[in-house]
């Protein structure tokens, strides 16, 4: 049993918790505006927004419903489109794209407005750059963006947003209607029918659902989400730790993270899309063992270890493989950890993809670097699709430390890092190519602002 409140409607649901959440929308609800594109997290159309009771309220968030299994809206309340009205008015958003025609054959409208709509009711700023950036996981394939563009400035210059009382704000203006105001009360009164994890390990379900959503539909996964021991970011005695389930969104808007690596935030808008963002864990990147996964080749660089059931292993020594660990069958990461760089030590981290957002890179990398009066005194590097594996550069980052930085130094390490490689060509460039993007990376990450 699955008890939650879809839109104004109390729902207690006998399903295996492993449905994902567009399929029994569409399927028992005949709710239709939720929209199926690509069931791969990569088109938006199907976007909901998901509350959650938090400490603050219900704190609300734009998902994609087709990698959202079912039983992780227990105790939430979903809203789709239909659930932005009660009558046949307009929200603000809706209106503002029919007057901009912002819409052609409006497949990709209800996604946005969802997402437009988890912007308002969950994002920390109200302002047109973040409706905008919140539109990072939705697709129009007719229409374009311009129209779009005009639509959500036009809504958003109008938005008071000075007011402390966001969501009675939101009501009043005609975002979201007045049942919102009960939501809190009511999904406190709710059964919970919490069962401990069991089945198949889903942190997030970013990547689970995207190739095996159909077997999982059926079965009842285990969770980890209900554990609330894998949910922390800690800073203590010169070490940071990061518990699995800490999503990708929870990371970028940690002032601990951002204190200790300003640029963080930046990088990670361009990590998949608000939408993956929210649901996507730190574990999951890590366990999923992409040859390019953005956080695997990051904590790399800041020399981190994994702790799975109580081992701690350094990261470097995780991966045995293409998608092999050093990991037990049924074993959990419960966190990663790495020491705080030392005073001085920047870490740049850079990805070369074919689209600006929501893409997978052909090469990433990070680098930690610490430059003093010109010369090295710690480089730890580590790249992303050049190898099987998310892979430390170590021969690299042994040749650089004591150079000091100059052109031939570049090109040395270059060479250096080009024997530790071995890239394959793919969908996402040929192997000359990724060596090129590697090099360019390696001079960008060691000339950042000290040679011309
Ligand atoms: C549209 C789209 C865009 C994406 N863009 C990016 C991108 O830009 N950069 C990037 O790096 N990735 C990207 N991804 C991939 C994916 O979002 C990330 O790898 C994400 O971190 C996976 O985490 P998750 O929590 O969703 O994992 P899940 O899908 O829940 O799990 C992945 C695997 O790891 C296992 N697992 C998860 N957590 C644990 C744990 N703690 N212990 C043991 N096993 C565990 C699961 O059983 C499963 O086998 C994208 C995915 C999509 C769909
Ligand atoms: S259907 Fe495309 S993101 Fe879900
Ligand atoms: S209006 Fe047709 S896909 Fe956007």
């Amino acid at each position: 049993m699955i008890s939650f409140i879809c839109n104004n409607k109390e729902i207690t649901e006998d399903c295996a918790g492993g449905l994902p959440v567009l399929d029994w929308i569409r399927s028992q609800t005949g709710l239709k505006g939720t929209k199926e594109g690509c069931r791969e997290g990569d088109c938006g159309a199907c976007t909901v927004v998901v509350g959650k009771p938090g400490v603050t309220g219900v704190e609300y968030s734009a998902v994609c419903s087709c990698l959202l299994p079912i039983g992780e809206i227990e105790g939430c309340h979903l809203v789709t489109i239909e659930g932005l009205t009660t009558g046949d008015e307009l929200t603000p958003f809706q209106r503002s794209f029919y007057d901009e025609a912002a819409s052609q054959c409006g497949f990709c409208t209800p996604g946005m407005i969802m997402s437009l709509t988890g912007c308002l009711l969950g994002s920390s700023e109200l302002s047109a750059s973040a409706a905008m950036e919140s539109l990072d996981g939705n697709i129009c394939r007719c229409t374009g963006y311009i129209a779009v563009k005009r639509a959500v400035d036009r809504v958003m210059e109008e938005l008071p947003s000075n007011r402390e009382d966001r969501l009675e704000m939101l009501i009043e203006e005609g975002h979201v209607p007045a049942y919102f105001n009960t939501i809190s009360e009511r999904l406190s009164k709710l059964p919970v029918h919490k069962d401990p994890p069991d089945g198949t390990v889903i942190a997030g379900g970013t990547d689970i659902y995207v190739h095996s959503s159909d077997k999982l539909s059926d079965e009842q996964p285990g969770f980890l989400s209900r554990r609330d021991d894998l949910n922390f970011i800690h800073r203590d005695a010169g070490v940071v730790r990061i518990g699995a389930s800490i999503t990708f969104t929870q990371l970028r808007e940690s002032q601990a993270i951002e204190n200790i690596f300003p640029d963080m935030k930046d990088f990670l808008s361009r990590v998949s899309s608000t939408q993956i963002r929210s649901r996507a864990t730190v574990g999951g990147n890590i366990v999923n063992a992409s040859p390019i996964a953005d956080l695997a080749i990051v904590f790399l660089a800041l020399n981190a270890s994994v702790t799975t059931d109580g081992r701690s292993i350094p990261l470097c020594e995780f991966y045995l493989g293409y998608k092999k660990l050093n990991m037990k069958r049924g074993e959990i990461l419960t966190e990663v950890s790495f020491p705080i760089p030392e005073s001085g030590s920047v870490l740049s981290s850079l990805k070369v993809c074919k689209r600006e957002y929501l893409d997978i890179a052909s090469v990433n990398s990070s680098m930690l670097l610490k430059v003093e009066n010109g010369v090295i005194h710690q480089a730890r590097i580590s790249a992303g699709g050049v190898s099987p594996i998310p892979l430390l550069l170590a021969k690299t980052g042994e040749y650089l430390h004591g150079r000091t930085v100059s052109e031939k130094t570049v090109k040395d390490a270059c060479t250096v890092a080009a024997t530790e490689i071995s890239p394959i060509s793919d969908v996402r460039g040929s192997k000359e190519y990724k060596k090129e993007l590697l090099k360019a990376q390696i001079r960008a990450h060691l000339t950042r602002g000290t040679l011309e």
